[in-house]
């Protein structure tokens, strides 16, 4: 809660003992680590993160960082060269007039409209991974499960081309660009300069250069033929800029590089996560069957995309237990108050899901999973829950995103019910996590498929 210090720097471990702190986060998740922090210092800590940063969790200084005075936070320059240089200039990491500009472009693509013609996409899908896992013999790895569907789906709804033969090296390229970030930003200390031909330099051009060659090929190829395909690709290639002008492959590019890996690894990782949680959660999963089996929602033509169905409210709370995307960050442009204290420009502040999602003061019993607190309107802030950030640059795939997840979940259950097999701990949350960008389960997690009897 906010209250008032006009000289005091808020308060953190000293420089010293960042050393021990630092190695916490290397040996531990960064959640853990963060929540450490926060329990020890409060809801605004003074860090030693790749410079001075503050780590917060106040849903008043969150919305005053992402809305009110959002002109005042950039945002910071977490990726070296290399990692740039793959998202190159799509909406995630483009600069601020170059933002302004593509996201006029790319906004429809993103509106319900647009969304609902690839409900059968997500349909077929989802049914072909059912038959998948009725053939399988022996327990399924959830996320492994999870990732495949949505990197398929984004595939798809992206160029209209099944990613089935490129899926081995898409994912070992995903995989590489994950474990680089995750070196990165969890890394204490300069990274190496890109020319330099160390393995992980080697591994992450080997990457951008196969992504490059599979998303140029594609944009060439389509430029080239009439398949009347109505895909991403081909509302990005007919879109126009407010001066009249079409988008070059470059910015093609950019973008769908920039939804293959901000879109597919979120949604895995949040329908994973719910899986895992209706596994510990028997009654609720038992109540989502049910819903399955009563309405119309997931066999209409084109079911609304704000409905707020038991499905959609079962994801939602599982990322509110386990955001995604933990922590987000802004970078000052001037000194600004947050929280009772003034904080220099030049500093980051670290936004963290994670910590606002299980807050005390504004979750009653955090650890309790239930899907109902999302069933209506609610006086909590609206911070206090932000898995797709929030202002300008609040996530474009949000509905997309949600719509996805609820009709793989709702057509998932009503056909099987998934049982965890391991790991296996008496309290959920004792499974450990994992986070680079997105924050996922660290062992793997198997279930067995059954029917409901
Ligand atoms: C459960 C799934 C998802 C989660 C939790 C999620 C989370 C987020 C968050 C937290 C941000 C804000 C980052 C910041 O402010 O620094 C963001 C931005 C973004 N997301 Fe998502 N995302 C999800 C799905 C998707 C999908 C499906 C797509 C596209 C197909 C997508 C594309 C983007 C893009 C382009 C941005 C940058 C928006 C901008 O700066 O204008 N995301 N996402």
């Amino acid at each position: 809660m906010t209250s008032s210090h006009t000289t005091t720097r808020p308060p953190g471990p000293r420089r010293l003992s960042w050393l021990s702190v630092a190695r916490q986060f290397i040996t531990d998740d960064t959640t853990t680590t963060l929540s450490r922090l926060q329990q020890t210092y409060g809801d605004i800590v003074r860090v030693y993160f790749r410079g001075e940063s503050y780590l917060i969790a106040d849903p008043d200084a969150i919305q005053q960082v992402l809305e009110t005075n959002q002109g005042n936070y950039g945002k910071s320059d977490v990726y070296d060269d290399q990692l740039a240089e793959l998202f190159g200039d799509g909406l995630l990491t483009a600069s601020e007039d170059h933002w302004r500009r593509q996201q006029r472009v790319i906004r429809p693509l993103f509106r319900p409209a647009a969304i609902q013609t690839f409900t059968e996409l997500i349909r077929e899908e989802t049914r072909a991974m059912v038959a998948r896992w009725h053939q399988h013999d022996g327990p399924i790895d959830l996320l492994a499960e999870t990732e495949r569907v949505t990197l398929s789906i984004i595939g798809k709804a992206m160029f209209s081309t099944d990613m089935t033969p490129h899926a081995d090296r898409l994912r070992n390229a995903l995989a590489t660009v994950r474990r680089e970030f995750r070196r990165q930003v969890g890394g204490f200390g300069p990274s190496v300069p890109q020319w330099i031909p160390t393995k992980h330099n080697r591994d992450l051009a080997e990457a951008t250069e196969f992504l490059d060659s599979l998303v140029y090929d594609l944009i060439e190829r389509r430029k080239h033929s009439a398949t009347g395909a109505d895909d991403m690709l081909s509302r990005l290639l007919a879109a126009r800029t407010d001066d009249g002008e079409s988008l070059s492959d470059t910015q093609i590019r950019d973008e769908l590089i920039t939804f293959l890996l901000a879109g597919h690894e979120t949604t895995a990782t949040a329908l994973a996560w719910c899986w895992y949680l209706l596994c510990h959660h028997p009654s609720v999963h038992r109540d989502l069957y049910a819903w399955t089996q009563s309405t119309d929602w997931l066999s209409a033509t084109t079911p609304p995309v704000d409905e707020s169905t038991l499905a959609k409210r079962c994801v939602q709370e599982a990322m509110r237990i386990y955001p995604p995307v933990p922590v987000i960050s802004r970078e000052l442009r001037a000194p600004d108050r947050l929280c009772g204290y003034t904080l220099p420009s030049g500093s980051d502040v670290l936004l963290s899901q994670f910590l606002m999602h299980r807050h005390e003061d504004y979750w009653d019993s955090p650890l309790d999973y239930r899907p109902a607190r999302f069933a209506g309107p609610s006086d909590r802030p609206t911070y206090s829950y932000f898995p797709f950030g929030g202002g300008a640059r609040m996530c474009i795939g949000r509905q997309f995103a949600l719509y996805e997840a609820q009709l793989i979940l709702g057509l998932a259950v009503s056909d099987c019910r998934l049982t965890l097999e391991s790991p296996r701990y008496d309290s959920f949350d004792a499974i450990e996590r994992e986070s680079a960008v997105t924050m996922q389960p660290a062992p793997t997690i198997l279930t067995s498929v059954d029917s409901w009897e």
